[in-house]
C-alpha cells in the first residue's frame, strides 16, 4: 500500500540516506581525522588521539596546519598525488577534502 504515509517514510529515509553517503557536499574534518588515523598515522602525527607513535623525522600534521602559507586547497592538490613514501592508497576527492579540512583544523 502506498498512502501518504508511507510516501513520506520513504521519501524521508532516501533523503536520509543520501545525505549520509554523499561525500564532499560540506568537508568533514572528524571523518578526515578517521581517515588520517586510518591512513597517515603509521608515519605522521596526526592526532592527539593517536597512540602509535611517529616517525620523528616526518611532519605532523600539526606543524603542517600551522606553517605560514598553509593552504588547504594547495593540500588537496598535492593529496590528490600522493608522495612517494605515501603507500599507494586511493583517496576518493571527498575523503581528500576531509583529511585537508581535519588538518586545517588543527591550527586553531
Ligand atoms: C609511509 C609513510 C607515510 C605515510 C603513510 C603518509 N606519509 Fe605523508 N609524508 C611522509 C614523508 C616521509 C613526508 C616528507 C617527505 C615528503 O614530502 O615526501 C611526508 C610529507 C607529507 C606532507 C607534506 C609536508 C610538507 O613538507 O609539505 C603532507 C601534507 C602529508 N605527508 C600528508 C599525508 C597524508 C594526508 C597521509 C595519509 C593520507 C600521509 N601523508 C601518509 C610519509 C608518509
Amino acid at each position: 500500500m502506498t498512502g501518504w504515509n508511507t510516501l513520506k517514510r520513504t521519501g524521508f529515509a532516501a533523503l536520509f540516506t543520501a545525505a549520509a553517503v554523499s561525500p564532499g557536499l560540506a568537508a568533514n574534518a572528524g571523518h578526515g581525522e578517521e581517515l588520517a588515523l586510518q591512513w597517515c598515522s603509521a608515519c605522521h602525527l596526526v592526532s592527539n588521539d593517536q597512540n602509535k607513535v611517529s616517525v620523528a623525522s616526518v611532519p605532523s600534521f600539526f606543524d603542517i596546519a600551522r606553517r605560514p602559507g598553509f593552504n588547504e586547497d594547495a593540500l588537496k592538490t598535492f593529496l590528490a598525488d600522493p608522495h612517494p613514501q605515501m603507500p599507494n592508497m586511493t583517496l576518493s576527492n571527498g575523503e581528500i577534502a576531509d583529511i585537508a579540512r581535519y588538518i586545517s583544523s588543527l591550527s586553531e
